[in-house]
């Protein structure tokens, strides 16, 4: 591979009704999703030099859910994100997995879910997807439910060790 060129990347869509995910970061306004970063919805977060967030999108596989207006095809209006940090091989990380809420609650959130699911699902070599999530009573039967997963018990000693650290950009709100 020639390491200057970088890899050719083919983006995918989703479409149910109005709503439209697509996996091309370019199409997701960093001002808007900074400012979702900044909010307590996303309390694990918090907002980015810009050059630094638009570095993330373009290294990672982002979800950005839109609405189209039924009148105007070409509206578009940037309404949810997910992201999972992955080498598009083995490994894939699920993060950042929001909707706004004037469109909460219709199903959205749960077929952003499954959309990764099924990009993930097309990795051949996956060897695992994770995530981490404080939020036992909705995410975690949420993430059981929709996409399978199953919460990993640290025992010392015994099965997989969860394992973290803090880096410089840990949110301040989280105790960081
Ligand atoms: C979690 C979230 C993405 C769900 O989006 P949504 O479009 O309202 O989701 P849906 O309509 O598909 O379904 C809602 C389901 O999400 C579950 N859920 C999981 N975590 C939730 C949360 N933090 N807040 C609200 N609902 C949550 C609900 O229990 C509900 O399940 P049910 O249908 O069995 O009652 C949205 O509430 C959100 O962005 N919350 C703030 C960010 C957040 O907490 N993200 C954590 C990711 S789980």
């Amino acid at each position: 591979m020639d390491p200057s060129s970088g890899e050719q990347q083919d983006f995918q869509t989703w479409t149910k009704g109005p709503y439209k995910i697509s996996t091309d970061p370019s199409l997701i306004p960093l001002h808007t999703l900074n400012d979702w970063f900044a909010s307590d919805d996303l309390y694990w977060a918090q907002s980015l030099p810009l050059d630094a967030l638009e570095h993330s999108l373009r290294n990672c596989l982002c979800f950005g859910l839109y609405h189209h207006s039924p009148e105007d095809e070409s509206s578009r209006q940037f309404v949810g994100i997910a992201r999972c940090i992955t080498d598009r091989v083995t490994f894939a990380y699920i993060t950042d997995v929001y909707v706004h809420p004037s469109h909460q609650g219709k199903g959205l959130g749960r077929w952003l879910v499954k959309c990764i699911g099924e990009a993930t699902e097309e990795m051949p070599h996956l060897r695992r997807s994770m995530l981490f999530t404080m939020d036992w009573e909705r995410s975690v039967p949420f993430y059981e439910q929709v996409l399978g997963m199953t919460v990993a018990e640290c025992k010392k000693g015994e099965g997989m060790a969860m394992m973290m650290r803090k880096g410089r950009g840990y949110p301040k709100s989280l105790g960081g």
